[in-house]
Formats: structure tokens, C-alpha cells, sequence
């Protein structure tokens, strides 16, 4: 049959000019960033990859509901309109809105965890497990094994392996597992999604326990489009039903906004239970602002709405992932190792495989981000031992199996041709690999280090 193409579903009305840099420019960059790509300044970047959070582009649609801002400090027009838009496409009652995800976060985290509680997981984010660690709890990962390995090639790579959950509840007894948290497309594992069976069997086994499901939902309806592509049964339902489905199995949600909903700012916690909601009502006005603004203004809570019921079209989906796995096939072709299936917000390095030459304890994604960087101003991000941080009873590095290098899509910014480039600059640096050399650290700060962590080179 002949190949049929995918197109974006839109067109650009507006475009932001970019900045070359040389090569010279771009070592002393990095040097003066310490080897860390966050520490780098925006306009010093051509393609700019390091993450898909808070850098989609809004729609026209978007921006007209930034003129239609309700700034009011309380019972905001476009509080409602977000909340009722939330109930509609996720299912969920009760709605307390953040900043952002962490701070959605940081009151669930404080609310339902106490001193000595365990928080399972299919595999940790960074932000998630250190609000759980600092409410007391401990973060216990139950993810399958397939997860922990870059060229498995299973359709849901982020699965809860039952019997790891089994174990736990053994061990610890179900009274000291507050929730379990699953995530949707799970981060770290490499954009990887849980199947509906699965969540079905997790939701059936956490009545069975009494424990409450909490779905961390940054990337649902990436999720969803895989399970639509892949999993039986559901080829007829539109990406939007299988969001409502996913929705619906679980108790609340924390939600980064600035990923699939594409606004710039913003997150929320959700939920069903009244009792909770108030719990967080209390909470909310603490750190982020009044219940019915929580940290965002008006007009960026209109964005919002707006951009959830854009993120669950098929057609959006379809040229979303079909722009991730482009890319992927690129590199692919080229024989650059990468994480298998091709992720839904990224494309993840194997920086092992890519530098065999540079031990674990010397960061070598770390220093395959900055090397990227000097080679063609790409910017990325170390997903690997820098990220992983310290045990927290050990004081050691964790040492993840995945060592990983994210190239992070932006929603609806790059082309195709900015995809081209930056496959054929991560060949180049393959090519040269022996020449990357490995970093130690020079500033390690005590919690989420990957963000401000400065790096010398080894030798
Ligand atoms: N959960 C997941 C799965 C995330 O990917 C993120 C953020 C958060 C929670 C926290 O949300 O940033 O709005 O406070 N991930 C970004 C990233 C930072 O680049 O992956 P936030």
C-alpha cells in the first residue's frame, strides 16, 4: 500500500526568530552553564528540547481567552468554566487549582501521607517522590521489570507489576499505603503508557485494599492515543473517551498543565471525595492562593480550559506522536540507540550505549546533554544518575538502569526539517563519541539536583 503521511492540523499565523551561535560560542556557554543544560541561557539555544513542559504554542483559540480574563480574587468566570470543563473531560468533581503540578503535589503529598507511610508507583518522577519523601513517606517503585529496560519492546512499558505490590502489602500491611500513584505516559521510563486492563486490575486490587488510586495526569491523553493504537478493543474510541475512561478508574488526580492541556503555567488537583476536597481547599490558600484561583490568574485558567479540550483530539494526537516517532526513526536508522517503543512527549538517548566509555559515577547523559549542545546548540535533558538523586536513608547515588538523554518535543513549535537537524547532530556526536568526556560535580544541591547542579569535566 502506498505510505500515507500525517500532517499537523494546523497552520502558523506567528513565528519567533531564532539565534545561531558558533561553535566557540557554544563551549564557552556550556563551560560558564557548568555542564548543565538548565543552567543555560534561552537565547543561547537553537532547537530547544530540554523539555515539553510550559513551551507548547497556544492556539489562536488560546489567546482569544487570554482577553477574556476574569481577575477577580475570588469566584473568577473562568474558575467555573475550568472546573466544569475538567468534570466534562476527566471525570473528576472537585477541582483546586495550582501553579503547577508540584504544587497540586505538595498538598496531596501533605494531606494523605504521614511519618513512615509507603507511596507506591510506577516508577518515580523527580518532583513527585520528594513531596511524597518530604510528607514522611517513602516512594516504592511497581513498575514491571520491562520498564527498567531501554530495548524492551512492550506496548506498556508502564505497567504495575502486581506481585511487587503484593510484596509491599506484606511487608508493610495496606493501613501504611495512603494511595498508589500512577502516572500516565510515565516519565522516566521513557514517555511510556499503562493499558486500561492494567489500570482496571490496579483499581479492582486498591478497592480489594482500601487504598485510594491517585493518577498523575500530565500526559493523559498521550497515554490515551496509545492505548487507542495499541490496545484491543479500543481502535473505535476517539482519544477523548479513553481520557474520560482513564479518568474515571481513579480517585484524584495531580495535573501539570503545562504539557498536554499547552498553556504556559498551570496545574490542578482533582478529584471525587468531598472530604478531601475540603482538606485542600485548606491547604490551597496556604501556598498557592484562594480555592478558586490557586495560583493562576483568570485569564491563564481560560487558556486552560480551552487547551484540554484541544489536547484530546485524534487528529492533534495523531501528528503529536507522529512527530516523536519521526525523529525516532531518524535516529533509529542512523543505528542510535534509543529507548523502544518511541515515547509520547520524547525521544530518550541510551547514553549508555551512546558512551561506553564513561562510568555511570562519572554522568554520562549529563554529559551527552552537553555535548549535544556544543555540537548544534540542541538543548536536552540528563533523565539518568543526576536526576535519579541520593537514597535518602544511604546518602548514595541512585543508580537507575535507565542512564538517559530526553530530546523533549515542544507541542505544535517544531517542524519536521528542526526534527532532520537534530537527528543527523545526534549522529555527529555519536561519531565522536571518544572525544565526550565524563563530569563530577563542583555544586550538588541537596534536593532535585539536576536543576542547579554545576559539573567540571573529568581528565
Ligand atoms: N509529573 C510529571 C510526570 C511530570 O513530568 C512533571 C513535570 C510533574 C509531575 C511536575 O509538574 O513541572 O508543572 O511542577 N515535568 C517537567 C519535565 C518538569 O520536564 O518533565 P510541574
Amino acid at each position: 500500500m502506498k505510505k500515507r503521511s500525517w500532517a499537523e492540523p494546523y497552520k502558523i499565523k506567528m513565528v519567533e526568530l531564532l539565534k545561531m551561535t558558533t561553535k566557540e560560542e557554544r563551549e564557552k556557554a556550556i563551560a560558564e552553564a557548568g555542564f548543565n543544560t538548565f543552567l543555560l541561557k534561552s537565547e543561547d539555544v537553537y532547537i530547544d528540547l530540554l523539555t515539553d513542559s510550559g513551551v507548547g504554542a497556544m492556539s489562536d483559540r488560546q489567546w482569544s481567552g487570554i482577553m477574556m480574563g476574569d481577575e477577580a480574587y475570588a469566584g473568577s468566570r473562568n474558575f467555573y468554566h475550568l472546573r466544569d470543563t475538567i468534570e466534562d473531560y476527566y471525570s473528576y468533581k472537585f477541582t483546586v487549582p495550582t501553579h503547577q503540578g508540584r504544587g497540586a503535589e505538595n498538598i496531596l503529598s501533605q494531606i494523605l501521607i504521614k511519618d513512615g507511610d509507603y507511596v507506591p508507583g510506577n516508577m518515580y518522577f523527580t518532583t513527585t517522590r520528594l513531596h511524597q519523601e518530604l510528607a514522611g513517606g517513602t516512594f516504592v517503585d511497581i513498575i514491571i521489570d520491562e520498564a527498567h529496560d531501554p530495548v524492551s519492546p512492550h506496548p506498556f512499558k508502564g505497567n504495575v507489576d502486581f506481585n511487587k505490590l503484593n510484596q509491599l502489602v506484606e511487608k508493610v500491611g495496606a493501613k501504611k499505603i495512603p494511595y498508589v500513584c500512577i502516572a500516565t505516559c510515565v516519565n522516566m521510563a521513557g514517555g511510556q503508557p499503562i493499558s486500561l486492563e492494567n489500570l482496571r486490575e490496579l483499581k479492582n486490587w486498591c478497592s480489594k485494599h482500601e487504598i485510594l488510586l491517585v493518577h498523575d495526569m500530565t500526559r493523559v491523553a498521550e497515554n490515551a492515543y496509545f492505548i487507542q493504537q495499541r490496545e484491543e478493543g479500543y481502535q473505535d474510541k476517539s482519544v477523548k473517551q479513553i481520557v474520560h475512561e482513564i479518568c474515571s478508574l481513579t480517585d484524584a488526580a495531580t495535573m501539570s498543565s503545562k504539557k498536554d492541556a499547552m498553556v504556559n503555567i498551570g496545574g490542578f488537583l482533582a478529584m471525587n471525595d468531598e472530604a478531601l476536597y475540603e482538606k485542600a481547599c485548606e491547604l490551597v490558600v496556604v501556598y498557592e492562593g484562594l480555592h478558586t484561583y490557586g495560583g493562576m490568574a483568570g485569564r491563564d485558567m481560560e487558556a486552560l480550559a480551552i487547551g484540554i479540550t484541544e489536547s484530546v483530539q485524534d487528529d492533534h494526537m495523531a501528528a503529536r506522536i507522529g512527530q516523536i516517532a519521526y525523529l525516532g526513526e531518524c535516529l533509529e536508522a542512523e543505528g542510535v540507540p534509543i529507548v523502544k517503543p518511541y515515547g509520547g512527549h520524547a525521544i530518550f538517548l541510551d547514553a549508555k550505549a551512546i558512551l561506553p566509555n564513561i562510568p555511570q559515577s562519572q554522568y554520562p547523559a549529563q554529559a551527552l546533554a552537553a555535548a549535544l549542545y556544543v555540537e548544534s546548540g540542541i538543548r536536552a535533558m540528563e533523565r539518568g544518575v543526576v536526576s535519579a538523586g541520593r537514597n535518602k536513608e544511604t546518602g548514595e547515588d541512585h543508580m537507575p538502569k535507565l542512564e538517559l538523554v530526553r530530546l523533549t518535543i515542544p507541542r505544535r513549535v517544531y517542524t519536521q526539517a528542526h526534527m532532520d537537524v537534530t537527528a543527523e547532530s545526534v549522529v555527529e556526536v555519536m561519531k565522536n563519541a571518544d572525544q565526550v568526556k565524563g563530569l563530577r560535580f563542583v555544586y550538588e544541591p541537596n534536593m532535585l539536583r539536576f536543576f542547579q547542579g554545576r559539573f567540571e569535566q573529568v581528565g
